[in-house]
């Protein structure tokens, strides 16, 4: 192995306690697997070069535990992060397990399950915080519905703003500073969920209290899911300065949400990511929210990990390739890809506008001009199929 594609924990490579964990259990057959301690995860992710781990609060504290348990789970999970110095950037909260939430946690109908649910929200959060959190994911798995007469979606967007300015106000007091980042996904398990993708989330914040502490969390398989660009998804949220968190994982189009190991589909959707990451200085987490195929055992989940953070780092060379690279730089330029860059009229200036207005275009010379686009992205291809 190259050490170029040893992860290492400056790459920043995290992965939730919930998808090395995962089981193999799927809608039609039982787990695979067995369950798996999150100290060991803890380790073992230590061992491939990974960063840290994220969480739910269940996913470490077994639902139903009492303070004195919970104490004692979270001391153990304490010692193995100092033990190897792995860290905890972000956590979350289960709202989809617990049948409780069949109708929706911040939006189900039911004011109580509202109330429970911004109630587990802050417990989490303060688990989250004590464990050095300072990203705190909001995925909306149940805030959804399959039958449109059951819900009103004007009040229950109105519901979720609410619980969302709740808890920043919570955060706010109990002086976490957690910046909150939503997660948009079209489908599943919902038939429809709210905040459905990308630009959905981002119209979303401009109507909270506190749009500075909210974010996104786009994820790969969420944006494919609905048939679009995740690619284009982040680069719109770095645009907006709201890339908060990120997800990585892959899927296909048109199929069930997979959350594959990264880069296993969608290799050049992921490339471009990787690239935008890489050059946009984002200095955030390179966080992995996928799992191992069910045919794995506890060798194949260790496989799917070191693969995901292992593609990554490909890709990252790919990208630098592809910056250097001669042929790409002169295929770029007769695209005139640069030019994008350059304003051309002052909108708060009035004589540039009207002068735009009065000034005369000869197009013709502009008709059917090549713009050099195949070549291009064969150059690209051939980069990514590794022959230059
Ligand atoms: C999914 C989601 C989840 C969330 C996780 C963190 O489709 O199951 O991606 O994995 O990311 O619950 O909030
Ligand atoms: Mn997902
Ligand atoms: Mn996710």
């Amino acid at each position: 192995m190259s050490d170029d594609l040893t992860p290492r924990p400056e790459h920043k490579f995290t992965f939730g306690l919930w998808t090395v964990g995962n089981q193999g259990r799927d809608p039609f057959g039982h787990e695979t697997r067995p369950a798996l301690d999150p100290v060991e995860s803890v380790h073992r992710l230590a061992e491939l070069g990974a960063y840290g781990v994220n969480f739910h609060d269940d996913d470490l504290v077994p639902p139903g535990s009492s303070a004195a348990e919970r104490d004692a789970v979270v001391a153990r999970f304490r010692t193995a992060l100092d033990d190897t110095g792995m860290k905890v950037p972000m956590a979350t909260t289960n709202l989809f397990s617990d049948p409780v939430f069949a109708d929706g946690a911040f939006t189900a109908n039911d004011p109580t399950v509202r109330r429970y649910a911004m109630h587990k929200t802050m417990k989490a959060m303060d688990l989250g915080a004590e464990l050095g959190a300072q990203v705190y994911v909001m995925w909306g798995g149940r805030e959804g519905v399959e039958v449109d007469a059951a819900k009103d979606v004007r009040a229950a967007l109105d519901r979720y703003a609410e619980a969302v300015n709740v808890l920043c106000a919570y955060s706010e007091a109990q002086g976490y500073g957690l910046r909150f980042a939503l997660e948009p996904k079209p489908n599943e398990p919902r038939g429809d969920i709210f905040l459905p993708t990308v630009g959905h989330a981002l119209a979303f914040i401009e109507q909270l209290e506190w749009p500075d502490l909210v974010g996104l969390n786009p994820e790969f398989a969420h944006e494919t899911m609905s048939g679009l660009s995740f690619h284009h998804a982040v680069a719109q949220t770095l645009w907006a300065g709201k890339l908060f968190h990120i997800d990585l994982n892959a899927q296909r189009i048109g199929k069930f949400d997979q959350d594959f190991r990264f880069g296993s589909e969608g290799q050049r959707d992921a490339f471009y990511t990787v690239r935008l990451l890489e050059s946009s200085g984002w200095d955030g987490m390179r966080h992995f929210d996928a799992h191992a195929y069910r045919t794995e055992d506890r060798d194949g989940v260790w496989d799917f990990a070191l693969g995901c953070m292992r593609t990554y780092l490909v890709l990252a060379e790919k990208a630098r390739r592809f910056d250097t690279d001669p042929e790409i730089a002169e295929a770029l330029a007769t695209a005139n890809v640069s030019s994008l860059e350059v304003p051309q009229v002052d909108w708060n200036d009035a004589a540039a506008v009207a002068a735009l207005r009065a000034e005369e275009f000869d197009v013709e010379p502009l008709r059917g001009r090549g713009h050099g686009h195949e070549r291009l992205d064969q150059l690209v291809n051939e980069l990514l199929l590794g022959v230059r």
